[in-house]
């Protein structure tokens, strides 16, 4: 089959790899019918998270129909279901609290050491992200294997096209979550930094969930503009002074909860990001945490942090003075996909929450490598790709 695959820094290629065949009782083979590049991949792309291997299949956004079952498989043939990204037993402790994004079943035994090493437990396991999370194939490909299957796939009902509910795979939980994780009150003034998909849905789930005011963080016109089309303020960080704009848009008070939809990446030319950027250029593993320390030193002492954001190792200069002095409550995690997916298709479906205002590009398969290009350097206006295995190659490809 046709599959993207890593190669290394900013070099993934659609190659021809072995298609995958069921390996355990629980097992489903799914034909992939929409697939997304996500804010993640890019740590993967830009070379920032480590156990990356050559020939790795990527991608952890996706859905299809199931082809093919194992014996303990709960699908059946011909059904459209969405994926989880977090793979997840079902059965073990954090599995049963619902805190499928710890399971402990799915990241096998010989993959555990290294993120053991780093966190003192070892991670669960998720689609094409790495070794550290257990080495599995991604859906950024024409066919894919699932684990567990009878615990983390969604049907689809007939009637809802792939780009309403492809999003359930991940940014539309995690923006949930996110927004959750935040502890939204109706008085609120939360302030959110980064308006890609992620921040987006944060955005909108915290003024579905009641915010008073919602603040959007981001240097990029369009994604601030799409911010905006939401119902949030914004502020656009290399025009303005992040700090004292909040401090004015929340009556000299702090906004009530912050939530850090950036990650480990983040832009800018504040002092302590350019020394970041140059250690991680030259592999000294440091997250370039500047939204995250803004974030804190804005939000309202007894307030709360909510960090979607994805970070994989050590950071300087944390404020952590602040964090303590001021009394935060911190949350934080890959999402625990599976906890959300049957609301939030409801949500769908009743029209309480819109999924395909953010989608900007769809590609064949075959043009992923530019979509992952495009994604990374013009982030305003690409900012969500959908890839689509057997769509027709326009003359621009
Ligand atoms: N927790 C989870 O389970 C989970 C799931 C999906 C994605 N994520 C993470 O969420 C983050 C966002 O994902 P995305 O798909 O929206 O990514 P993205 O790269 O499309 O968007 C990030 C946005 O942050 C903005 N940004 C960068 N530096 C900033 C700063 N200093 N202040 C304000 N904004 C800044 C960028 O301009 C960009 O628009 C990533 O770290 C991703 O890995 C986490
Ligand atoms: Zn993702
Ligand atoms: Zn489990």
């Amino acid at each position: 089959m046709r599959a993207l695959t890593w190669h290394g820094t900013h070099d993934v290629r659609v190659d021809t790899v072995d298609d995958p065949e069921i390996i355990n009782p629980r097992d489903a083979i799914l034909k992939i019918t929409s697939t997304a590049i996500c804010g993640s991949d890019l740590h993967l792309y830009d070379g920032v998270i480590p156990g990356v291997l050559p020939g790795d299949v990527l991608g952890h956004e996706f859905m299809g129909e199931v082809v093919e079952t194992g014996s303990d498989s709960t699908l059946k043939k011909g059904q459209r279901v969405v994926v989880p990204f977090t793979i997840s037993c079902g059965g073990c402790f954090h599995c049963q609290i619902k805190q499928f994004s710890a399971c402990e079943n799915s990241n096998p035994v010989e993959k555990q050491d290294m993120s053991a090493t780093l966190y003192g437990h070892p991670m669960a396991a998720l689609f094409g992200y790495s070794h550290l999370t257990g080495g599995y194939s991604g859906g950024q490909a024409e066919y894919v294997r699932v684990p567990f299957s009878d615990v983390g796939p969604i049907v689809i009902p007939d009637h809802l096209e792939d780009e309403k509910v492809l999003f359930l795979s991940d940014i539309l939980p995690t923006g949930w979550m996110g927004a959750e994780n935040a502890e939204i009150q109706p008085d609120d003034t939360v302030a959110v930094w980064g308006c890609g998909p992620v921040g987006l849905f944060a955005i909108q789930s915290a003024i579905v969930m009641g915010a008073s005011k919602v603040i959007a963080i981001d240097h990029y016109t369009h994604r601030l503009e799409l911010a905006k089309q939401l119902g949030a303020e914004i502020i656009d960080f290399h025009k303005t002074d992040v700090r004292e704009a909040l401090m004015e848009m929340s009556g000299g008070f702090g906004c009530d909860a912050v939530i850090d939809a950036v990650g480990m990446e983040a832009h800018g030319f504040a002092i302590d990001n350019m020394i970041d950027i140059a250690k991680q250029k030259v592999g000294i593993g440091a997250d370039r945490a500047s939204a995250l320390k803004q974030a804190i030193l804005a939000v309202r002492p007894g307030g709360r942090v909510s960090i979607p954001g994805v970070y994989g190792g050590m950071t300087d200069k944390f404020p952590l003075g602040a964090l303590m002095e001021k009394g935060l409550q911190v949350r934080s995690g890959q999402t625990h996909v599976q906890r959300y997916t049957k609301d939030l298709l409801e949500k769908i479906e009743d029209g309480t929450l819109d999924t395909t205002f953010l989608i900007s590009h769809r590609l064949p398969l075959e043009d992923a490598a530019r979509g992952y290009k495009c994604f990374r350097e013009e982030q305003d206006n690409w900012t969500k790709v959908i890839l689509k295995p057997g769509m027709e190659r326009g003359p621009a490809a």
